[in-house]
């Protein structure tokens, strides 16, 4: 649905954005992280026909972006990192008037909001709106027209557990339809929760991408920590790959002296600092 190939682009004289390559199927949930400045807005900006001005190929559903004609956009949804909504509108006025840009059928505007948990203010306009409920209409204003692709640019951030929540299960929704989805984010367990395959993305370039999975079992190690007793309670680690070297956990076996075991593997977030150098949260 998405193919990107030697993609590079750059605000200034110098390079930024530089050798981005990475394919999106159909269904997918495809996400973009890294720590503020990396580029994924930047990114996202291209492949949504913002920015023309880059060099190599951003294929969206077989159209090149920056060749992109007004139709495209009737297929396509983005929901930008700040909101972009009429504060003197109600958010069913908001929806009215975006949803008049398309010549598709749309999405019942009630039951967007009933969804997000807007109802009952639907009526307010949106300068009496809170950051999080600028954020569930700016969400939902991206899947009116029913789009078969979502580009979601920090959905979930200012948002309480609940929300956050609600929206991630709508996301999951829309990937169970058969939509794709590109999903950018600063937040480790949401791409771990939500993502097919993710593009860890530092300082304008990709440095790694697959699945969550592979991520953790490619550059992580697996350990475990077990506890004995010698005269108080006593807690080891050692690598789940390394068991057969630590004799003293073979005699500890061997003795019945085991308390407990629990093995631990590497989170997101442990190899995304692995793999870049950076932290993100
Ligand atoms: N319109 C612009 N003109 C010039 N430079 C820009 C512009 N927009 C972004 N930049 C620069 O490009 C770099 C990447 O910005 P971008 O918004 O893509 O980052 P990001 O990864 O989305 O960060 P965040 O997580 O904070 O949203 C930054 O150094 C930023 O200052
Ligand atoms: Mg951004």
């Amino acid at each position: 649905m998405i193919k990107v190939k030697n993609l590079a682009f750059s605000y200034t004289k110098h390079p930024f954005l530089e050798n981005i390559n990475f394919e999106v199927d159909r269904g997918e949930i495809f996400g973009f992280l890294g720590p503020s400045g990396a580029g994924k807005s930047t990114l996202q900006k291209i492949l949504t026909g913002l920015i023309t001005a880059y060099s190599g190929m951003a294929v969206i559903d077989n159209v090149e972006s920056k060749e992109h004609k007004d139709t495209f956009y009737e297929n396509i949804g983005v929901d930008f990192e700040f909101p972009s909504l009429y504060e003197k509108l109600t958010a069913r006025q908001n929806l009215k008037f975006f949803g008049s840009l398309y010549s598709k059928k749309l999405r019942a505007s009630e039951d967007l909001l009933e969804r997000v948990g807007l109802s009952q203010d639907a009526d307010k306009r949106v300068s009496e709106y809170s950051k999080g409920m600028k954020s569930r209409l700016n969400f939902i204003k991206a899947l009116l027209h029913d789009p078969d692709i979502l580009f979601l640019d920090e959905p979930t951030s200012g948002l309480d557990p609940s929300n956050s929540r609600d929206m991630k299960d709508i996301i999951l929704e829309e990937k169970a339809k058969g939509k794709t989805i590109i999903l950018t984010t600063h937040n480790m367990q949401d791409a771990a929760e939500l993502c097919d395959r993710v593009a860890f993305i530092v300082g304008g370039k990709i440095k790694a991408l697959d699945t969550p999975h592979n991520l953790i079992m490619s550059k992580g190690a697996s350990k475990i920590v077990y506890t004995y007793y010698d005269r108080q309670e006593i807690s080891k680690e050692c690598f789940l790959n390394n068991t057969s070297e630590d004799l003293e956990l073979h005699a500890l076996l061997k003795a019945n002296k085991i308390r407990s075991i629990h093995s631990s593997e590497p989170t997101l977030n442990d190899i995304f600092i692995e793999v870049t150098g950076r932290v993100l949260q």
